[in-house]
C-alpha cells in the first residue's frame, strides 16, 4: 500500500515524541472541521443499530449541495479504486505530481499509465483513453479552468474515453467545480470528498458525479450499504449547513494566505496552494521536513519522482498553533542555513 500523510503515530515512533505532541500539518484537512450538533450526534448513535437506508435524505442533501445527482461512496478513495476495474485495458495519463493513488490503482488494474505535466493535458487527451487530473491539484494546487477541462473531455469522449477530475480540494472555491456538468456529459467523472473542506475524513464519505449509466455501474461494483449509517447522518447535516460552509470558506482563504505569508517570511516562498494547503518545491524539502519533524511539526514530504521536484505540503494549523509553527519554522530555517538553532 502507498504511504499517505496523517500518520502521526508512525512519525512519533521515528522521531521519538508522543503522538499527541505533534502539530500535524501533513494532511490538508480543515483544522476547524464541521462539528455535529448534540441532536446530530444522537441521531448518528441511533443509526448504529439499523442497516443504512440507501433511500434516506443523503441523496437529496447531496443533490442540493452539488447541484446534480451524485453517487455517494465511502470516501472518494472507494471510487478511485473501483473506476479502473470498469474499463478494458486503456492508455491512462495521470497528472504528476498528484494524489498517488490514481496512478497506483490504474496500474494495479493492468492499465498502461503515463505521468504527464500540466502542459501536456491536450496531447494526453488526444492520445490516451483516460486522463486524470486534480483541480485544484494535490499537492501543487494547480488549477484548470472549466473550458480547458471540457475541451479535453470532448476530445476523450469522442473516442469513448474518460476525463476524471479529482475535486477533493475544491470546496473552498466551488464555483469552479464541474460536478454539475458530469451528469449530462458521458465520460466526465468528477470526484468530491467530505474529508478535506468539512474535515470529516474519518466519516469516509465522498461523491461521484458522472452519467447515470456510469453511476449505476459503479454502485453495482461497490455493493450494498457502501456508507455506514452514522456517516450518512453526519453527511446530511454537514451538506445542509450553509451558514457553516460560507464562514469556513472565508476563514480557510484567510488562513491559507496567512500560511503562505508565514512561509515566505522565513524564506520558503510557496510555489502553489489552495484554500487548504500550501506547497513548497525546494531541493531542501527533505532537510526542512526533518528539521521541522524534530520540532514535532509534521509536514508531508514528496520525494523527487517522475521528474517532479522534491516538495513539502503544509496543511493549515489550528488557530492556537500559529505561534508554535512560526517558532519551529524560524529555528528549522536557521539550522538549515547554518545559523544557531534556538
Ligand atoms: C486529491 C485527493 N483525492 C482523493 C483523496 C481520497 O480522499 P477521501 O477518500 O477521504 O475522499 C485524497 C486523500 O488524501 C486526496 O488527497
Amino acid at each position: 500500500m502507498l504511504e499517505h500523510g496523517g500518520r502521526p503515530r508512525a512519525a512519533a515512533l521515528r522521531y521519538g515524541c508522543e503522538p499527541a505532541q505533534w502539530l500535524d500539518l501533513s494532511t490538508g484537512l480543515n483544522p476547524q472541521p464541521w462539528l455535529p450538533s448534540p441532536a446530530d450526534a444522537v441521531a448518528a448513535a441511533v443509526a448504529l443499530h439499523v442497516l443504512p437506508d440507501d433511500d434516506d435524505e443523503l441523496r437529496a442533501a447531496a443533490q442540493r449541495y452539488y447541484g446534480a445527482d451524485v453517487l455517494a461512496v465511502a470516501g472518494s478513495q472507494a471510487a478511485i479504486q473501483q473506476l479502473p476495474r470498469l474499463r478494458r485495458r486503456s492508455r491512462v495519463a495521470v497528472l504528476a505530481p498528484s494524489y498517488a493513488e490514481h496512478a497506483y490503482q490504474w496500474r494495479r488494474a493492468g492499465h498502461e499509465v503515463t505521468a504527464i505535466g500540466a502542459a501536456q493535458g491536450a496531447a494526453a487527451a488526444a492520445h490516451c483513453e483516460v486522463l486524470v487530473v486534480g483541480n485544484p491539484n494535490n499537492p501543487d494546487g494547480a488549477c484548470f479552468d472549466a473550458d480547458t477541462l471540457l475541451g479535453w473531455h470532448a476530445t476523450l469522449a469522442a473516442r469513448d474515453g474518460w476525463l476524471i477530475v479529482d475535486e477533493a480540494f475544491i470546496d473552498g472555491e466551488r464555483q469552479r467545480s464541474l460536478v454539475a456538468e458530469a451528469s449530462r456529459r458521458e465520460g466526465l467523472i468528477v470526484l468530491r470528498s467530505l474529508g478535506k473542506f468539512f474535515g470529516l475524513a474519518g466519516a469516509r464519505v465522498g461523491f461521484v458525479g458522472a452519467s447515470g449509466g456510469l453511476r449505476d455501474r459503479l454502485a453495482e461494483a461497490l455493493g450494498p450499504w457502501p456508507i455506514a449509517g452514522p456517516s450518512r447522518v453526519i453527511a446530511v447535516a454537514a451538506l445542509a449547513d450553509r451558514g457553516w460552509q460560507s464562514s469556513a470558506r472565508l476563514r480557510l482563504h484567510e488562513q491559507s494566505h496567512k500560511l503562505a505569508a508565514l512561509l515566505a517570511m522565513h524564506g520558503w516562498e510557496p510555489r502553489g496552494g489552495c484554500a487548504l494547503f500550501q506547497w513548497l518545491a525546494t531541493p531542501q524539502a527533505a532537510r526542512l521536513h526533518d528539521a521541522l519533524a524534530r520540532r514535532a511539526v509534521l509536514t508531508r514530504l514528496f520525494k523527487s519522482d517522475d521528474g517532479t521536484p522534491a516538495s513539502l505540503r503544509f496543511g493549515l494549523p489550528p488557530p492556537d498553533s500559529w505561534t508554535r509553527l512560526g517558532i519551529a519554522l524560524r529555528d528549522a530555517s536557521r539550522e538549515l542555513r547554518g545559523g544557531l538553532a534556538a
